[in-house]
């Protein structure tokens, strides 16, 4: 199966500019010769065309930018629905978290019942009600789940909401009172780091699969680089520190590679304006390499 790449440097979900130069920067980093290098045919390139500078206006506080989030959605969609239909397994590189709101949407266009593995030191469960910052990039899947105002379906080409029992979120280390209250009261399957600390990755990876695969036709994997260690990744707008540690991510992408589940990804929040080592551009280069099967040995 070839790879599409499908590059969307789009920042306003997160309000914080930089992060729109990350695909850019993985690709010079040799994200498509790491793929090539892995015998994986590269299957196109594709970038959208984002909003780049602004005296825009951010709307209500409480969802800012929804009309370009909205705008860019149904662009990314329409990208990631023809990369599946041409039977190619789609790596959307961010921007910021709400570029997976298009890739989900082109997702459940194809899909009949969709399963989410998300990466993230967050929950990204905000509402509009709930949100400390009015960042879409926090909402992201309460907005897929349609637990928000603003809806996966709203987005045109979308098919149905993600189904709350086919997703889980590993590496959370800051949720938001209303997150936590989300995840209690509608049962969210959420691997903190202290069930990571606790279980081990490997466990919690495996659960983690049995969820997201239960009754599904795709699993799509959204991986938020701040879900690492911000020693590993410091290059992103909202670090937290107690993430996953350098081979605990890798491990956790060699595993899914094992699996041979997955059937997409995201690839979000490396803020090359933050990177100063450029550790984390690399780093979201060589994960994406074990995901797709590179081996130690
Ligand atoms: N929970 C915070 C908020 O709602 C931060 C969200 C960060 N999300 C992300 N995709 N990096 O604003
Ligand atoms: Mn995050
Ligand atoms: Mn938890
Ligand atoms: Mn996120």
């Amino acid at each position: 199966k070839g790879v599409r790449l499908i590059s969307v440097p789009f920042w306003l979900g997160g309000g914080r500019a930089g992060v729109e130069y990350g695909p850019e920067d993985m690709m010079s980093a040799g994200l498509g010769r790491q793929i090539r290098n892995l015998g994986i045919r590269l299957d196109g390139d594709y970038e959208v065309c984002c909003p780049r500078e602004g005296k825009l206006d951010p709307g209500s506080p409480r969802i800012k930018y929804l009309p370009e989030i909205k705008e860019m959605s149904g662009l990314v969609g329409e990208q990631v629905y023809r990369a599946v239909s041409a039977k190619t397994f789609p790596i959307v590189l961010g921007g910021d978290h709400s570029v997976a709101i298009g890739t989900l949407a082109g997702l459940t266009g194809h899909y009949n019942r969709l399963g989410v593995i998300w990466f993230d030191a967050h929950g990204d469960l905000n509402t509009e009600a709930t949100t400390p910052s009015g960042n879409i990039h926090g909402m992201v899947l309460a907005v897929a789940m349609g637990f928000s105002r603003f809806k996966l379906t709203d987005i045109p080409g979308a098919g149905t909401l993600i189904n709350k029992k086919n997703v889980v979120i590993i590496g959370t280390r800051d949720l938001d009172p209303g997150e936590k209250e989300l995840i209690r009261s509608q049962g969210i399957a959420c691997y903190s780091m202290h069930d990571i600390d606790k279980h081990g990755i490997a466990k919690v990876l495996e659960e983690a699969v049995a969820i997201a695969s239960d009754g599904t036709d795709g699993v799509h994997l959204s991986f938020d680089m701040d879900c690492l260690d911000p020693l590993e990744a410091s290059g992103v707008g909202t670090p937290v520190p107690g993430g996953l540690s350098y081979r605990e991510a890798h491990f956790a992408m060699e595993l899914l590679a094992e699996t041979g589940k997955i059937t997409s990804m995201d690839l979000v929040e490396v803020n090359p304006m933050l990177d100063h080592d450029k550790k984390t551009t690399r780093l979201a280069v060589e994960l994406t390499a074990s995901l797709l099967g590179k081996k130690i040995v």
